[in-house]
């Protein structure tokens, strides 16, 4: 495995590597979700590149760009263990450098949700991801399910701009009580680490309405939030149901839908998403 810190080194080395390319972006603070990503790039393709970039781009003036967990050493131990061949972790300088003016926005879908609760956020994954995939010429480039309306945007953004990667959306990967995994659960006290998993709850108990053949959006919403509401650590964001590719509300459940929400659980954001079906 190599690590590749400068972008000349990075284009220099790719007239090596057979194809086709598989490209995981993260952040790093690697946990079984990322893996995810990285085993099946293993198996679909013949070179996995995995970038480690704490993108500063998106996060926003007041949110955790300084405090965002880091653990190169063990990432790499971990990487390595998968068999990948490339990570690329840049410094920030290589990335942005200055001056940076050039960025992509996808319209609508990244004004949504997500968009509106952290201002400029999408921006900023759309331009890194945007820079990523032309820097790695990736085939294909593997995202967490669990980052939904991220999910959303790439393929959008792809579709839109006829970019080069196929996007690949993996399923969430969940600790036994349903949390779904990310860096940020490292925030949480065991108070908040257990009153967590009522995200997955929540939820379930939609996805469990649906099933019983619940199909009133509005009565979904509300399970969620009351769910939400009896946890006293937890504050709801948003909870909604909407249609997975353009995160626009539903009115009915008669087409794919998928159940979103956000919670604050002291200083800690939390999402999670669940596709309603029977
Ligand atoms: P990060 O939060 O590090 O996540 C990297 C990838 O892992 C994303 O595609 C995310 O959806 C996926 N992932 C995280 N938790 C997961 C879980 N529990 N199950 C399955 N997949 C999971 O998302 C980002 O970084 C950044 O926005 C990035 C795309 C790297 C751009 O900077």
């Amino acid at each position: 495995m190599e690590v590749i810190r400068e972008i000349h080194e990075l284009k220099a080395r790719q007239a090596v590597w057979n194809s086709p390319v598989g490209l995981v972006p993260t952040m790093g603070y690697l946990h079984e979700g990322h893996m995810a990503l990285v085993r099946r790039a293993r198996q679909e393709t013949a070179t996995v590149v995995v970038t480690i970039f704490v993108n500063p781009t998106q996060f926003g003036p007041s949110e955790d760009f300084e405090r965002y967990p880091r653990a190169f050493g063990r990432d790499l131990d971990l990487l390595r263990s998968a068999g990948v061949d490339i990570v690329f972790a840049p410094p920030v300088s290589e990335m942005y450098p200055d001056p940076f003016s050039t960025w992509v926005e996808v319209e609508e879908l990244g004004e949504l949700f997500e968009g509106v609760s952290r201002p400029g956020h999408f921006r900023g994954v759309a331009t890194v991801c945007n820079k990523l995939f032309n820097l790695v010429s990736a085939d294909r480039a593997y995202f967490g399910q669990k980052d939904a309306q991220q999910v959303a945007i790439i393929t959008k953004m792809v579709c839109d701009l006829n970019m080069k990667p196929d996007i690949v959306a993996i399923t969430t990967v969940r600790e036994p009580d349903g949390l779904a995994m990310s860096s940020r659960n490292a925030y949480l006290n065991p108070q908040q680490r257990a009153a967590a998993a009522v995200l997955f709850r929540a939820l379930n108990t939609a996805c469990q309405l649906y099933r019983d053949g619940c199909r009133d959006v509005a009565m979904v919403t509300r399970a969620i939030a009351d769910i939400v509401h009896e946890e006293h650590l937890a504050e709801l964001d948003y909870a909604a149901v909407v249609d997975p590719t353009s995160f626009e509300e539903l009115d009915t459940l008669e087409r794919p839908a998928l159940a979103i929400l956000a919670v604050r659980i002291g200083t800690t954001r939390l999402i999670d998403n669940m596709l309603l079906k029977e």
